[in-house]
C-alpha cells in the first residue's frame, strides 16, 4: 500500500520505517529539513537501537523516502499524523502541530483516503477534526501508538496490541488498517476496533496507569526509608502477585521523558475542561510523588556530604531519562544534576548517549566522555540512569579513583553489598539509609 507519515520525530520516523519493513511504499514528511536530510541518508536523528538498520533497509529497497514537501504524499491511500503534542504552560496539550499536519494532509488527500491519527491527543480531538476530514471525502481513524523509547523498533513490529478508533458508521477504515497491519495481525498481535474517543483514551489511560504504578512504589519508598525497610524487596514480593506484576515497579528517582509527565498533566487538564476534574485528582499526587523523588536524592547527597554541596565535586553517571536513549526531555537525572549545580556543587556528568543532548539544555555541567574521567577525585558518585554498563561497574577499581567513597544509587540498580564490601558508603532512596538507622537506633 502507499502510505504517508506526517511528522518524522520519534513516533513518525519509527512508524514510517516500520511500515516500509512491513512491505508498504512509505513517504515520511516533516517541516524540518535537517531531520529529513538525516533520515533520507538512513541516519536516525536520535538514539534508538535498531532504527538505523531499519531505515537503511527501507531506503535501499526504495520502499522508504522522506520529503519536506507534502506534495510527495499525494497518491498515498493512508496518511498517518504522527506529530508531537507538547505541553502548554497550563498543562494542557498544544495541538498546533496536529492542526498544521491535518491541513497539509487535506491539501493533498483524495476522496476515499484514510487519515489516521497516531499523536497522543486530548480525548475528543478526533471528534472535533472529523468533519474537516469528511468534507474532503476522506475518513478519520485514530490508532494510538504504545512504543517505548529504546524498544521502539520491536514495539512497532511486535506490538502487544493494535487499537483502531473509527467513527460511527465507518465500516471501511478498519478494513484498510487491517491491510496496513496485515503482517502483524497474521503474526498474532491482538487488535481491537473501538470508537474514536475510546481509542484516544486508551493511550492516555495506559500512560496514566504506568505513571501511577511507578509513583505507587515510590510512595512506598518514602515509607520504607523512615522505617528501615527495603523497597526493592517489597516490589519483588508484591510483584509475585500476578494481579500486581513486577514490571514498572522500580523505585528510584521517578519517571520522566517526553510522554508520561506530559500525558498525565494533559489528562488532568482535559478532565477539568470536561467537568470531571475530581476523577483525575489522584494524578496530581502521582505527579507530586514523582517530583519529590528528585528532591529526595538531592537531599540525600547533601546529607551525605555533611550538609552543604558548595564546592563539592559530584560525579553524575547518567543523564538520559532512561537507559538506551539519548532523550533528556524532563529527565529526572538531568534535573537532579542541575539542582546539585545550582546549590554550588561542581557536577561532573557523563552518559553513554545523552551528553550531547544534555549539553545545550544544561550548559553549567562539566561533561566528560566516560565514567573514569567523571569519577576521578569526586566527593560522591551518583548513578541516575540505570545503563547496563553502570550496573556492571567495578566498585573496587572506582574506589581507587574517587576523593570520597560515597555512592548514591538513584535507580536502585547497584549491588549494595558489593559496593559496601569495596569500602563505599552506599545510599539510595527507598533502602535503609543512615537516617533511618539513626531513627530506628539500629
Ligand atoms: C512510555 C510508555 O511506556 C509507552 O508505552 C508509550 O507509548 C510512550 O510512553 C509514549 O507515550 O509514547 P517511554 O516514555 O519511552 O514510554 O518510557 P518508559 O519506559 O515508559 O519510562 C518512562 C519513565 O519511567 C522513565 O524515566 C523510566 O526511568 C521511569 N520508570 C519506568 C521508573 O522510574 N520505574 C519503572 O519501574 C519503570
Amino acid at each position: 500500500m502507499r502510505i504517508s507519515v506526517f511528522g518524522c520525530g520519534y513516533l513518525g520516523a519509527v512508524h514510517a520505517a516500520a511500515m516500509a519493513e512491513l512491505g508498504h511504499q512509505v513517504v515520511g514528511i516533516d517541516v524540518d529539513p535537517l531531520k529529513i536530510d538525516s533520515l533520507a541518508k538512513g541516519q536516525a536523528p536520535f538514539f534508538e537501537p535498531g532504527l538505523a538498520e531499519l531505515l537503511e533497509r527501507g531506503i535501499r529497497s526504495g520502499a522508504l523516502t522522506f520529503s519536506t514537501d507534502p506534495e510527495a504524499a499525494r497518491g498515498a491511500a493512508v496518511h498517518f499524523i504522527a506529530v508531537g503534542t507538547p505541553q502548554q504552560a497550563d498543562g494542557a496539550a498544544d495541538l498546533r502541530f496536529v492542526h498544521a499536519a491535518l491541513d497539509a494532509v487535506l491539501a493533498i488527500a483524495q476522496p476515499g483516503d484514510v487519515v489516521v491519527g497516531k499523536s497522543t491527543v486530548p480525548v475528543g480531538t478526533a471528534h472535533a477534526l472529523r468533519s474537516a476530514v469528511e468534507q474532503a471525502g476522506a475518513r478519520l481513524a485514530w490508532n494510538p501508538e504504545f512504543l517505548r523509547e529504546g524498544f521502539a523498533v520491536r514495539d512497532s513490529l511486535e506490538p502487544d496490541r493494535i487499537v483502531y478508533g473509527v467513527a460511527e458508521g465507518d465500516t471501511t477504515s478498519a478494513a484498510v488498517l487491517d491491510r496496513v497491519y496485515a503482517e502483524l495481525l497474521i503474526a498474532g498481535s491482538p487488535r481491537m476496533v473501538t470508537d474514536l474517543a475510546t481509542a484516544e483514551l486508551v493511550k492516555v489511560a495506559a500512560n496514566a496507569f504506568l505513571a501511577t504504578k511507578i509513583s505507587f512504589i515510590n510512595a512506598m519508598a518514602e515509607i520504607a526509608e523512615v522505617v528501615g525497610a527495603d523497597v526493592t524487596q517489597l516490589a519483588d514480593a508484591i510483584g509475585h502477585d500476578a494481579r500486581i506484576g513486577r514490571r514498572f515497579l522500580n523505585a528510584g528517582i521517578g519517571f520522566g521523558g517526553g510522554c508520561l509527565p506530559k500525558d498525565i498533566r494533559g489528562f488532568v487538564a482535559r478532565a477539568e475542561e470536561l467537568g470531571v476534574g475530581p476523577a483525575l485528582d489522584f494524578l496530581r499526587d502521582v505527579d507530586a510523588v514523582n517530583l519529590r523523588r528528585r528532591d529526595r536524592v538531592v537531599a540525600l547527597t547533601r546529607e551525605a556530604l555533611g550538609g552543604t554541596l558548595r564546592g563539592r565535586r559530584i560525579a553524575v553517571l547518567g543523564l538520559a531519562f532512561k537507559p538506551d536513549s539519548d532523550d533528556v526531555r524532563d529527565s529526572p537525572a538531568l534535573d537532579v544534576a542541575r539542582r546539585l549545580a545550582a546549590e554550588g556543587a561542581r557536577v561532573v556528568a557523563t552518559d553513554p548517549a545523552a551528553v550531547e543532548t544534555a549539553r545545550p539544555v544544561a550548559p553549567a555541567l562539566d561533561y566528560r566522555a566516560g565514567v573514569i574521567e567523571a569519577v576521578t577525585a569526586a566527593d560522591a558518585v551518583l548513578v541516575l540512569t540505570e545503563w547496563q554498563q553502570y550496573r556492571e561497574l567495578d566498585p573496587v577499581a572506582l574506589a581507587a579513583l574517587v576523593g570520597g567513597r560515597i555512592v548514591i544509587d538513584g535507580r536502585l540498580c547497584l549491588d549494595a553489598q558489593r559496593w559496601q564490601a569495596a569500602g563505599w558508603q552506599y545510599l539510595s532512596p527507598g533502602r535503609i539509609t543512615d537516617r533511618s538507622r539513626a531513627l530506628l537506633g539500629v
